[in-house]
């Protein structure tokens, strides 16, 4: 088969679409003919070379794919040859075909698309495990989003607001129109305006009860200062940088908690559960068309480098789809 290789780590240009190895697929996992993926920031990281692909995982970059099941392993009882599917990878992606454990399989939600489907489980995944499951979202509570115009962002944004929270979001002005329509209610120019000021502008000074961030040590002072009462900040990006400054006194005085996570390197078993929890309680909103993907344009895997130079500039609201 071919895939995009990454035969030495450098900008975009080093992305090659080679000839390789077909994946065999274990006794659990079922084999999908790839149809699309989806760029995600952790590529730019792996093309670079500061993230390489956890032990065991494929080669090749791609986080999450959309296809048809092509064979499955003779202990898979729940998907067949010709399902329409997509799936959160650990790898592998960027190829035609991929091997994938089948508790990471999800089927295409009725009413989308199955090249747009490719779109969905890193990004549902990731908010769903960390808004829901770990910070517990409710509905009546404020959500603050930070990067509301990445992929991460556009499906908190449509999250938060189908689960009942007000949103507020922050994002460069160019993007905020967009955000609004995807349901945001409150969007903050974080380059001109402080968002702590103005998170407590819109709340009557209380602050956030979730934060979702993706900035990492920049905003880490900032985050905890946002916080509700009984606040929980989660950070899942360090675009920031990666060591900042706790007040821990900031954070007992307002009972509040800070967790970050990673999705990639989870044990299959926490991949499975957070996949069926999706499947369970976000698919039947997609289905309603509560939450849409948000795709910024689709473009031929063999126009990879051209898809991380866009990522790469931000400049673009939502995902970036390579075809097959
Ligand atoms: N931990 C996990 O499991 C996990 C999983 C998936 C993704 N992530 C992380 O989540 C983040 C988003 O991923 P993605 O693939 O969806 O990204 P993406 O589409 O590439 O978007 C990155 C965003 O960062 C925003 N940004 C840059 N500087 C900012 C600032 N100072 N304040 C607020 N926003 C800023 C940009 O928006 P503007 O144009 O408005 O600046 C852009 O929308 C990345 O950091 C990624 O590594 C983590």
């Amino acid at each position: 088969m071919r895939a995009i290789t990454i035969p030495e780590p450098g900008g975009p240009e080093v992305l090659s679409w080679s000839e390789v190895p077909d994946p065999e697929p274990g006794p659990s996992e079922v084999l999908v003919d790839v149809r699309a993926t989806a760029v995600n920031r952790a590529d730019l990281l792996q093309r670079q070379g500061h993230y390489p692909p956890p032990p065991g995982a494929s080669a090749y970059p791609g986080l999450e794919c959309s296809g048809v099941v092509s064979a499955t392993g003779p202990e898979v009882t729940d998907w067949r040859v010709g399902d329409q599917v997509c799936a959160l990878l650990t790898g592998g992606g960027y190829a035609e075909r991929v091997a994938v454990p089948a508790g990471q399989l999800l089927p295409v939600p009725s009413g989308v698309d199955l090249v747009d489907a490719a779109a969905l489980p890193e990004v549902a995944c990731t908010v769903w495990s960390n808004v829901v499951q770990l910070a517990g979202l409710a509905a009546g509570e404020t959500l603050l989003v930070h990067g509301g115009g990445s992929g991460i962002g556009t499906f908190a944004i449509q999250l938060g607001t189908a689960l009942g929270a007000t949103v507020v979001v922050t994002a460069r002005s160019v993007k905020h129109d967009r955000l609004r329509a995807l349901g945001a209610d409150h969007l903050i120019d974080y380059r001109e305006q402080d968002f702590v000021e103005e998170i407590r502008k819109v709340t009557d000074g209380r602050g956030a009860d979730v934060v979702l961030d993706i900035m990492g040590a920049s905003y880490l002072g900032r985050n905890v200062a946002a916080l509700a009462p009984d606040g929980r900040l989660v950070v899942i990006g360090m675009q920031g940088g990666r060591k900042g400054e706790l007040d821990l006194g900031a954070l007992l005085a307002k009972r509040g908690t800070v967790a970050a996570t990673a999705l990639r390197s989870r044990p299959l078993d926490q991949k499975a559960a957070i996949v069926q929890g999706v499947r369970d309680q976000v698919w039947p909103l997609i289905e309603a068309a509560r939450i849409r993907p948000v795709i910024d344009r689709r473009l031929p895997i063999t126009e990879a480098p051209a898809a991380h130079r866009l990522v790469e500039s931000n400049d673009h609201i939502g995902k970036v789809l390579l075809t097959l």
